[in-house]
């Protein structure tokens, strides 16, 4: 049985993220999504709002999870006995950093990572990039799933 993890900072979840996520449901026999609890930037939502986030929009798939973790991620991966761990990759702009970080878990922990090209249409999509928008009174309503989108707007007013 193979079990994929799925690690980000999911400051929110957007169309790009789920559409990783539901291509590893259908290749690996569990997924668990990890949400990293404290991400380098000053996160939106709260670790535990990820959370619920991504377990509404992934409700429909049986066999992925969702989880959280502090501290390294080939850490998690040992105490969750994943197999390999699986990031999207939007473009080339990614691929440094996600190479660089692929082979420091590799060496710290002989963990193997695979790489899911994102779908064209997403290519442009950051969580970064939706925050910004919405908050400067943009349109994100095609780019991030029915509960995000609330959960984003409430947000944007509140502030
Ligand atoms: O969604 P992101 O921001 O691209 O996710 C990055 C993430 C959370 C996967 C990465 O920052 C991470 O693995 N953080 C945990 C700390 C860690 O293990 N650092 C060493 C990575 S080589």
């Amino acid at each position: 049985m193979t079990s994929a993890l799925v690690p980000g900072s999911f400051d929110p979840p957007t169309k790009g993220h789920l559409d990783v996520i539901e291509r590893c449901a259908a290749i690996f026999e569990t997924v668990l999504v990890a949400v990293v609890r404290n991400p380098s930037k000053d996160p939106l939502f709260s670790a535990e709002e990820r959370i619920e986030l991504l377990k509404e929009c992934c409700a429909n798939w049986p066999n992925v999870e969702i989880g959280s973790f502090d501290g390294l991620l080939v850490d998690y991966a040992r105490q969750t006995r994943s197999d390999v761990i699986v990031k999207g990759l939007r473009a080339i702009t990614d691929f440094d950093y996600e190479l660089q970080m692929s082979q420091m878990n590799r060496h710290l922990s002989g963990i193997v990572t695979m790489f899911i090209a994102t779908k064209p249409e997403y290519g442009y999509l950051s969580s970064s990039l939706i925050k910004q928008v919405a908050g400067l009174g943009g349109s994100v309503d095609s780019l991030i799933p029915a509960p995000v989108l609330d959960a984003l707007k409430a947000r944007v007013h509140d502030d």
